[in-house]
């Protein structure tokens, strides 16, 4: 995922850094090879991403920084307290249907890491672009993204089959949507505020 990435009609060109809670998103450089080399070279991510491959390169770690060099800043490193953890970012390999697409290093699973990061890119996306619609997909063995992406708003839309790298063949995909208003919607949904009387 997000290795091949033309840059569509963007409202502004220059490079961005997204801040939530707990996390810094920021575009890679070739700083940070060696540490998104360790972080994804592992099988666990890797078949459960339709583009990266296992084992995991510091070849490929290069040679992704550079295609988003040239690409612009639709991938993001993710930071927490200054420590890369993953990607997440858009892809539009198919021009028409920008894709979100997360991994995180296996010790970082289980602590909200990847919603976290997921909102912030799908906020920067609406806000950014002109789209209606936001795609993703998550294998049908992968409950945990999937839940990620409910978490977020996304509504499956049915089941495809796509080909995994790192499995050198196709597998059963559940695919998602969000759609520009239903984000709007749960950005301006704010709670009631509880009495007792
Ligand atoms: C997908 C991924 C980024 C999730 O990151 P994460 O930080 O662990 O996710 P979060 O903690 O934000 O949310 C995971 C949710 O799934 C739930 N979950 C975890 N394992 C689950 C399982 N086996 N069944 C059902 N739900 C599960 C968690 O409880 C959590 O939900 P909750 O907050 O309601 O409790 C991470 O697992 C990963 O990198 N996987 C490999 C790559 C991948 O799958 N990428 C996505 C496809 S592009």
């Amino acid at each position: 995922m997000l290795q091949d990435i033309p840059t569509p009609t963007r409202r502004e060109t220059s490079s961005c850094v997204l801040d939530t809670e707990r996390l810094t998103l920021r575009r890679p450089t070739l700083a940070d090879v060696r540490a998104i080399a360790r972080l994804a070279n592992d099988r666990r991510i890797a078949e459960n991403t339709r583009r990266l491959p296992y084992p995991y390169l510091q070849d490929h770690a290069v040679n992704f920084v550079r295609t988003m060099a040239d690409a612009g800043d639709n991938a993001f490193l993710i930071e927490n307290n200054f420590v890369p953890i993953g990607m997440v970012g858009v892809s539009w390999s198919e021009r028409d249907a920008p894709e979100l697409g997360y991994w995180l290093g296996v010790e970082h699973w289980g602590q909200g890491f990847g919603t976290e990061a997921a909102r912030a890119t799908i906020d920067y996306f609406f806000e950014e672009f002109d789209f209606d619609q936001l795609h993703a997909g998550a294998r049908v063995t992968n409950p945990t993204s999937r839940n990620v992406l409910e978490k977020c708003g996304f509504q499956w839309s049915g089941v495809e089959l796509h080909r995994f790298e790192a499995l050198g063949s196709s597998t059963p995909v559940d695919r998602f949507r969000l759609s520009r208003g239903v984000w709007s919607s749960l950005k301006n949904w704010t709670s009631a505020l509880r009495r007792v009387r």
